[in-house]
């Protein structure tokens, strides 16, 4: 069956079916994904997860191509969106155009997303009209953890349920295809995805069950992460796992019991 394209969101969300995204980072895991999920996000949390970092910024584009083009490699049916990460769309619609046909021409992903809310309706139009499917993202915006001063859950201000609302209908009336709202509190993540303003498809991740889809880090649901926020439930334990075959595995070498005669080649 082919794999399921940006405009397809808006058909699901018409449905009231539940949109299912999670991201992913290598070919296994995204081979897994793909039986189960609509979209493979190939986030720029992989900056922290893959890599160890403080935050998302220092994340290039050819990082999140090459772990793009190996989700790729690992699905046939979900539609892959790729994270724009900080610094390669931000300077003007034209830089946007350039980073993200970039990344669609090296990896066959089939929409970005980048973060921002009504000052880069802008770019959306500008890059939706040329053949780039984007995803929006709003609330928490990691990226702009140094202004926001830290990660922040967002709603509970005056004027802030009027500013993420006009973000969202910005973008979604710029032509994104879907938002992902992080980090808004309930009655705010309601009133975006229940206005008639609004007709991308939304995402949640800590934004409540009223969106019209969910997505969270593949590790922080898998108890991978050794740390995760508040709305992440884990839905596995990783981390326990491994850390059990590990262990097993260290003293299975020390005490000479691996490899065994069934792993290991006879004479001729
Ligand atoms: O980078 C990422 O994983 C994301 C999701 C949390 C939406 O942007
Ligand atoms: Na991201």
């Amino acid at each position: 069956s082919r794999r399921v394209r940006a405009v397809d969101l808006a058909k699901f969300k018409a449905e009231g079916r539940k949109i299912i995204a999670l991201t992913a980072y290598h070919a296994h895991t995204a081979s897994i994904l793909d039986r189960h999920c609509d979209v493979i996000l190939v986030g720029d949390s992989l900056g922290m997860v893959m890599h160890g970092l403080e935050s998302t910024l220092p994340v290039t584009l050819e990082m999140m191509i090459l772990q793009a083009q190996a989700v790729m490699r690992g699905t046939a049916k979900a539609l892959v969106v790729v994270d724009m990460p900080f610094g390669s769309y931000e300077a003007s619609r034209e830089q946007a155009f350039l980073s993200a046909a970039r990344v669609l021409k090296e990896t066959g992903a089939g929409a970005i997303k980048l973060e921002g809310g009504a000052q880069f309706a802008d770019t959306v139009a500008f890059l939706t009209r040329r053949g780039i499917p984007v995803m929006g993202h709003i609330g928490l915006t990691p990226q702009s953890v140094n202004t926001m001063g830290g990660f922040r859950v967002q709603g509970h201000k005056a004027g802030d349920e009027a500013r993420l609302l006009e973000d969202a209908r910005a973008i979604s009336e710029a032509g994104a295809f879907a938002i992902v709202m992080e980090g808004i509190v309930e009655p705010v993540a309601r009133a975006i995805a229940a206005s008639g303003a609004v007709t991308a498809a939304t995402i949640g991740i800590g934004a409540s069950a009223q969106c019209d889809g969910q997505i969270l880090v593949l590790e922080d649901m898998l108890g991978l992460s050794d740390r995760a926020p508040k709305f992440v439930k884990a839905f596995g334990s990783l981390r326990d796992h491994i850390e059990a075959a590990v262990e097993a595995y260290a003293e299975e070498v020390r005490s000479g019991r691996f490899p065994a005669e069934e792993h290991t080649y006879p004479p001729r």
